[in-house]
């Protein structure tokens, strides 16, 4: 085990899940939007209308801008905090996905370089070369996508990885082509949202009118195909997670998904009204105000989707805390649990307290908080204040009377379907009851 970050009150899952969320809008801004941008070139040239390409030149200036500034600092600051949130799952992903990464990253780079080629040149080369620049950055990135979601399929749905190791096993999972459609249809709605913003500041009436319906069909058309694809996404959610989700273990991931619906509706009915009935509605203010009801929709969705995972961060192989849940012989992987329980977790853990008395109140604490913060730190906030599950609040709800009590919820941690079990000899247990019962707000 590596050692804990701690973040207080938010706990570290909720500062990726802020960066993840923010992520999503220029990366799949990023992936969408040429396909709009050589639709209109490609227009231009055809029908001799020189005056479309001031809109390429804001629109990928844009691009440019908000995803290979803001989205590759977004993007590195994922990697960041999900290593040191979770070194050990990165860990996992990478033994399984380095050479996806690796495609990943060719792609990436084909897509920086062809944007600034493509930005800089437009209107110094010949049209044809033009737009195939576009070609090149449309495809790379969209083969960036249709690669980083199989490891984020991976995640939820591991599939056939658990008995062959295989990576391609692991990568088409049963999650992976409704979730590669769903963010597809998707891309072209985040595209639609962007090129109908900066349509709206075009001069040219006519062609801003005209710009701004464009960009409204393209959106309403990856909404409609969003909403079919991410139905049989749910469908093929693996049983587990439905019934997290279905059986009201976890009432807020319903609450996730309802405001996901209603974020969708509102960003549809934009569309329609002020894209396609009346285009002059759109504008900076309607835009900002579009992009923040999306940022909150796409938080609530990823937040459903990291949801469903639970108890694990990998499906079936790594818990959220980071111990290994299962026999992997495929890649030589061993279950922690049972070996955690016989030797001690403490035993397995490089930075602890050198000696433990256990008839000792100050050692136990000191040890059970050790224990506490990697087996439960990940999920739930250990702070009085804390915001995201806060464990204090949450076991006061249980009214323990000693930490006898607590030991035997300890004991039934396994029987929630969204939390692993307990791992730990009888001292780790001791230590983390003691500590626990010490923090129950009172
Ligand atoms: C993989 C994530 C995860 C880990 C690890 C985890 N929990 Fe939880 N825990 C949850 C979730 C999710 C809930 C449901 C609370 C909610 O509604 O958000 C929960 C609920 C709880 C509750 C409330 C139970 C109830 O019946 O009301 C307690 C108490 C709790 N956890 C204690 C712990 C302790 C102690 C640990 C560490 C030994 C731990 N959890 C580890 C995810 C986790």
């Amino acid at each position: 085990m590596y050692p804990f970050w701690e973040v207080p009150i938010f706990t570290s899952g909720m500062v990726i899940a802020l960066i993840a969320t923010f992520h999503i809008l220029p990366c799949h801004l990023a992936t969408g939007a040429f396909w709009f941008t050589v639709f209109v070139e490609r227009k231009a040239y055809k029908q001799n209308r020189p005056e479309l390409l001031e809109f390429i030149k804001k629109y990928s200036l844009l691009i440019l801008i908000f995803c290979f500034v803001i989205g590759s600092l977004s993007g590195v600051g994922i990697w960041y905090a999900a290593t040191v949130a979770s070194p050990r799952g990165i860990s996992g992903l990478i033994h399984n996905y380095v050479w996806g990464w690796a495609t990943e990253w060719v792609f990436f780079v084909i897509e920086i370089a062809s944007i600034y080629v493509y930005y800089y040149t437009l209107g110094k080369i010949d049209s044809k070369s033009h737009l195939m620049l576009g070609w090149v950055y449309a495809w790379a990135a969209w083969i960036s996508m249709i690669i980083i979601t199989g490891i984020l399929a991976f995640m939820l749905s591991s599939g056939k990885w658990v008995e062959t190791g295989g990576f391609f096993d692991g990568f088409f999972n049963e999650t992976y082509w409704p979730q590669l459609l769903t963010r597809t249809a998707f891309m072209f709605c985040i595209a639609g949202v962007y090129a109908a913003i900066v349509a709206s500041t075009l001069a040219n009436k006519k062609i801003r009118k005209e710009l701004v319906r464009s960009a409204g069909l393209w959106g309403v058309a990856g909404m409609l195909a969003g909403v079919a694809f991410a139905g049989w996404y749910l469908y093929r959610l693996p049983a587990h997670a439905k019934g997290l989700w279905l059986d009201e273990s976890l009432p807020y991931l319903g609450h996730l998904l309802n405001a996901a619906a209603v974020a969708y509706a509102v960003v549809l009915i934009w569309f329609v009204v002020c894209c396609l009935i009346k285009p002059r509605l759109v504008g900076p203010v309607s835009g900002i105000l579009i992009l923040v009801i999306l940022f909150l929709g796409i938080g609530a969705g990823e937040g459903f989707r990291e949801g469903v995972r639970r108890p694990y961060i990998i499906d079936q192989y790594m818990y959220g805390n980071q111990i290994v849940a299962k026999d992997i012989p495929a890649k030589h992987v061993k279950a922690e649990i049972p070996r955690f329980n016989k030797d001690g977790f403490l035993a397995h853990l490089y930075f602890r307290p050198n000696k433990i008395d256990p008839k000792n109140r100050t050692d136990l604490l000191r040890a059970g908080s050790v224990v506490v913060h990697h087996e439960c730190g990940n999920c739930h906030a250990l702070d009085r204040f804390g915001k995201i599950r806060p464990l204090p609040v949450l076991l006061a709800n249980l009214s323990p009377e000693s930490p006898g009590d607590i030991q035997d919820f300890l004991d039934s941690l396994g029987d929630y379907p969204f939390m692993p079990p307990f791992a730990g000899n009888e001292l780790d247990k001791k230590a983390a009851s003691e500590y626990l019962f010490s923090i129950v707000r009172r």
